[in-house]
């Protein structure tokens, strides 16, 4: 008898390793169901703090605390075996000093057993992302638009539309990936920008509404499959899953009405 050997998980260094390789497959996911079907193809699957505006309604992720992402993070590990796990630091959960980043990214990896975290800044965290990964805690970077910073850029706008931007861009690449960053998402900045950094550094970047030629891709799930009424213009909706779940609802609804819902003696699976 021969016994199976446990299924590892992909790793922050594996996935440092695809920088110019077969391009990185990556999805955003909040529960264990979703995550349990995204796990099959993507190689990480990121617990986004965009869960605050997708999943709990709020017009930001300003408001999303550290509790609720170590619960969807809890979730999306119980449902998956094979993809790393990503969890996001929320908004002023790292940011005052790497220090206390340390504190909270710990609590998120104890607490949850995901893989990795992700952080939002570019040469200002720097510092911060030595420290965490120096201290044994994988660290994605995520530069151009940052939803955090919502309010300093004036809204969700695409970044690098003004060429004179491009180096300051670049440079937070650079500081990042030196930094010790294992990976780097690239959101909503111009194609060619993108195309800049990926060249610039020696980290896989990850793309969303940046440049196909990133070294992966990710989106939020629920965009894709067209269940978040505010999708951003550059997704692709790959399943448009709204009206499928409203022709669900609606022949519930049908059913019980008419009192047609079936009873204890049927059988449908
Ligand atoms: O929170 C999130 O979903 C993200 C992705 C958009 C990259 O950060």
């Amino acid at each position: 008898m021969s016994a199976q050997a446990p299924i590892r998980r992909i790793t922050a260094p594996q996935i440092r390793a695809r920088k110019g390789g077969a391009p990185i497959v990556s999805l955003t996911s909040y529960h264990a169901h979703t995550a349990k079907i995204v796990d099959k193809y993507a190689d990480f699957i990121l617990v986004g703090d965009s869960l605050g505006m997708v999943m709990h309604g709020m017009d930001s992720t300003l408001g999303v605390p550290l509790d609720l992402m170590i619960m969807h993070g809890k979730a999306v590990v119980r449902g998956t075996e094979r993809a790393l796990v990503v969890v996001d630091m929320p908004f002023g959960t790292y940011e005052e000093s790497p220090h206390m980043a340390f504190r909270n990214a710990a609590k998120i990896m104890k607490e949850t057993a995901c893989g990795a975290v992700k952080l939002e800044g570019g040469a200002r965290m720097a510092e911060t992302i030595r420290f965490l990964s120096e201290r044994g805690i994988p660290v994605m970077a995520h530069i151009g638009l940052t939803p955090q910073s919502v309010n300093t850029m004036g809204g969700f706008k695409v970044q690098g539309r003004d060429e004179a931007a491009w180096t300051t861009h670049i440079d937070d690449a650079k500081a990042v990936a030196q930094a010790g960053a294992f990976a780097l998402v690239v959101e909503g900045v111009v194609e060619e920008l993108a195309n800049r950094i990926t060249a610039a550094v020696e980290i896989p970047t990850i793309g969303i509404g940046a440049s196909k030629d990133c070294d992966g891709q990710i989106l939020v799930l629920e965009d894709m499959l067209g269940l978040n009424p505010r999708v951003p213009k550059f997704v692709k909706v790959y399943g448009d899953l709204g009206p499928a779940i409203e022709r669900a609802v609606a022949a519930y609804a049908e059913e019980v009405k008419t009192r047609a819902f079936p009873g204890e003696d049927q059988v449908y699976r």
